[in-house]
């Protein structure tokens, strides 16, 4: 199993982050470090398994941005990781700006990547909106980069929330595409990747309004829990989370037309590791006034130790600079025969 993923630098790392797929990398971390070890004491190599999680800077420069911001949420985001349980002694933790494979990767895939693929992307719909015109070529090709991300490592499987899915089939349509025309069937060049979207918290939604997904981007802070926010404030947050006045109902169908309170009860099971129906056999009939309070304590337990570890990491400006530069090489190294073929088979001259 090979595991890539990766997450934009831009603000903070949020409750939507953190249900929806970075506590599946350090699941899939823990797991992959399990069978590893399994397999080195049955005899085998222990270098099969490998997960892979990058901060994914260079997609950060597709909007407009500050450097000097991008520059220290790139920092923090690491040390955002590493709170959340990704050691960097047995993942691969980098940044993409310092594995120019990634760029370059972009570029060969180019050539193989449709504009009407391209244009039917849900997230380039959204940002674009009604100005499409001023949107940067790098909006348009974001997708392409992120194929490049996963395509580059012979990427098994790849750990996201449901926004993301789509990104990833379109991923597998360029590497299909460019296997059939550039490769044959015996020695494909790229490996078809997996998404793996949990099912408990695959799209966490806005705390003001059930029908948009919980954002670094939204406007408003009170929408969202960030893993930086002291205990205080996610209690205010959940508190004043939008609900509406029916009591919670003792069954998930019950959910159907309640978006916020169907959004608020995922949080919960997702967080508690408990299902819907289980969290419903334990408040069904109870009103938001119960309910409220418990989920923010459960959060409070849930992100409290992580923020703490992340703010004394944060501040470690050296050993975030040393993690960062350890994963990029070996990012670098694994990441060189995948990127030779793509070269080779494309008919291009080096050296
Ligand atoms: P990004 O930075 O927006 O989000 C990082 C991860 O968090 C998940 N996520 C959510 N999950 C559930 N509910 C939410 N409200 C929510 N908001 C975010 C996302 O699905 C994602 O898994 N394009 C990507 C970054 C990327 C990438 C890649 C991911 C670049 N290259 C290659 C995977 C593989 C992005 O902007 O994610």
């Amino acid at each position: 199993m090979r595991v890539v993923s990766g997450i934009q630098p831009t603000g903070n790392l949020h409750l939507g982050n953190y249900l929806g797929a970075i506590r599946n990398w350090v699941r899939m971390q823990d797991e992959m470090d399990a069978g590893n070890r399994a397999q080195a004491a049955a005899g085998g190599s222990a270098e099969k398994n490998q997960c892979l999680f990058f901060l994914a800077d260079l997609h950060a420069i597709s909007q407009p941005h500050d450097p000097a911001e991008l520059k220290a949420a790139t920092l923090e985001m690491a040390a955002a990781l590493v709170a959340c349980g990704i050691d960097p002694a047995r993942s691969v933790l980098f940044n993409q700006a310092q594995v120019p494979a990634h760029a370059e990767l972009q570029w060969l895939l180019n050539g193989t990547a449709r504009m009407g693929w391209l244009g039917r992307m849900t997230q380039w719909k959204d940002k674009s909106g009604k100005n499409r015109e001023g949107q940067s070529v790098a909006l348009f090709g974001y997708p392409v980069l992120q194929a490049a991300d996963v395509l580059l490592y012979q990427t098994t499987h790849v750990p996201v929330g449901e926004d993301q899915k789509q990104h990833l089939e379109l991923a597998r349509d360029i590497a299909q595409k460019f296997n059939n025309d550039f490769a044959s069937d015996e020695a494909p060049v790229f490996t078809l990747p997996d998404p793996i979207v949990p099912p408990e918290a695959a799209r966490i939604m806005s705390l003001r309004d059930g029908a948009r997904k919980m954002s670094k981007s939204d406007e408003s802070d009170m929408s969202r829990i960030n893993l930086a926010d002291d205990a205080d404030t996610i209690m205010k947050k959940i508190k004043k989370a939008k609900t509406d006045p029916e009591p919670l109902p003792s069954e998930a169908a019950g959910l159907a037309d309640r978006p916020e309170a169907l959004n608020l009860v995922t949080i919960y099971a997702a967080a508690t590791g408990h299902g819907v129906d289980a969290v419903l056999a334990e408040f069904g009939g109870e009103g938001f006034g119960k309910f409220k309070p418990a989920l923010g304590e459960v959060l409070v337990e849930t992100l409290g130790p992580i923020a703490a570890r992340f703010r004394e990491l944060k501040q470690d400006r050296e050993t975030l600079d040393a993690i960062l530069a350890r994963g990029a090489a070996k990012a670098r190294e694994m990441g060189g025969p995948t990127l030779d073929a793509a070269y080779r088979a494309l008919g291009l001259v080096r050296g």
